[in-house]
């Protein structure tokens, strides 16, 4: 059992944790912050490989999504295409070993000689609040993140702290959390409340001042750093800069003749998990329908090409910054096993008593509300044994 292993466990249980309204296990993730149109979105979308964030002007994020990646074998993504007549559809997310560098690789390939691909690997999304349901098409998930953003937030309006939960299964994404934020603001729009930017604030703050929350605290690189939003923020809740990334982007409009070198070696800005430097699609790529892979692409040229950071063009870019959210992830996981540990077997002694008051459930009760709660019991028991069982078979060296 790798920590990469437990990646998938974690992610079921905040699963769990988000239907039941149960005591906030602290379980980890990470959330992206930064001003608005800093770039968090493109980040974001790098990351997944896929275009599937609503944009457009004023705050388009307007309830935090969190997103679970959660890589799936090949062979599985195979198997689950929609043209193949799967119905054996088996909930458990594997937890292959990733090789996203070969991952990237076969993708520029693929583009590059233009053959068509006859049967596709699967891709879905699905959400908690419509179960069972899978989205082949990912504009179909910007669609129904767009449709719950307004049922919840209104249209034109404020912002809610209501979450959307999204789970994208797929044999090129890395397993990590992702909570995309509003980003903030300070001008209200359209009909947005008058107070727009204490609100947003307070949303952000609730997510990172939590101690299991990775922050990943985007900035433009063409705005000077010491007016980073998102850095003010990052610094209010983890003033040593212990769990704060820093995410340099637009590194593709600074003034020509300038660079960002001395922030992305650490020596303007403390942060001990350091600065990623990234380029994303500038807005006329989108509208030139340029891809996410040709973009990942011209990313890396530009870093190779580029006079002072081909030096560190190995420590630049979306891939690398995938590779250290990974690494960053797995290293905080292991580091609250013993407090999750702690946690779980005070909830398991809890949904075990409560298991037994219930008795056994008469199938004919199985729509009653007791019936649901004790079917959450059961399988939070069995989740937390599996866990538990788990994290004792790791070694933590
Ligand atoms: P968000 O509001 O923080 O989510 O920002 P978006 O990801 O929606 O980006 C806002 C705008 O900035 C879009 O037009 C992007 O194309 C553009 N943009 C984002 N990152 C970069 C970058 O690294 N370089 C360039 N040239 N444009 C970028
Ligand atoms: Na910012
Ligand atoms: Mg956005």
């Amino acid at each position: 059992m790798s920590l990469q292993d437990l990646i998938p466990v974690v992610n079921k249980l905040q699963d769990i944790v988000t239907t039941t309204q149960l005591e906030d296990l602290d379980l980890p993730l990470l959330a992206v912050v930064g001003s608005q149109s800093c770039g968090k979105s493109s980040v974001l979308e790098n990351i997944v490989g896929k275009d599937f964030l609503p944009r457009g002007t004023g705050i388009v994020t307007r309830r935090p999504l969190v997103l679970q990646l959660i890589n799936i074998s090949e062979d599985d993504a195979l198997a689950q295409s929609p043209r193949s007549e799967s119905s054996n559809f088996n909930d458990d997310s594997s937890s292959d070993e990733i090789n996203l560098e070969d991952h990237l690789r076969r993708r520029a390939q693929m583009n590059g000689n233009g053959t068509t691909k006859v049967h596709s690997p699967a891709e879905w999304g699905e959400f908690l609040h419509i179960p069972n349901k899978r989205f082949y098409s990912f504009q179909d998930i910007r669609a129904e993140i767009e449709n719950e953003t307004h049922r919840i937030a209104g249209v034109n309006k404020g912002i809610s702290r209501l979450p959307i939960n999204l789970k994208i299964y797929s044999s090129r994404v890395l397993n990590l959390t992702l909570v995309d934020l509003p980003g903030l603001t300070k001008i209200p729009i359209g009909d947005q409340p008058t107070d727009i930017e204490r609100q947003t604030r307070n949303l952000i703050l609730e997510y990172i001042s939590k101690p299991n929350c990775i922050i990943l605290a985007v900035s433009p690189a063409n705005v000077d750093l010491v007016n980073s939003e998102s850095l003010k923020l990052a610094r209010q809740v983890d003033p040593t800069g212990k769990r704060t990334v820093g995410v340099l982007t637009k590194l593709d409009l600074m003034d020509q003749g300038t660079n960002a070198m001395d922030i992305l070696k650490g020596n303007v800005y403390p942060l001990k998990l350091g600065f990623i430097g990234i380029v994303n699609r500038s807005q006329q790529d989108i509208s030139d329908n340029k891809s996410l892979d040709d973009s990942l692409f011209s990313e890396a040229q530009f870093f190779q090409n580029h006079p002072a950071y081909k030096s560190i063009s190995n420590k630049c870019g979306t891939k690398y910054l995938a590779q250290t959210l990974n690494r960053i992830l797995m290293n905080h996981i292991r580091d609250r096993l013993p407090d999750i540990k702690a946690k779980l077997n005070t909830l398991m002694g809890q949904a075990e008593q409560e298991l037994a008051s219930y008795g056994s459930i008469p199938s004919n009760l199985t729509d009653s509300k007791e019936a649901r709660g004790g079917m959450v019991l059961t399988l939070m028991t069995k989740f937390a044994n599996s866990f538990v069982h788990s994290v004792e078979g790791t070694s933590l060296g």
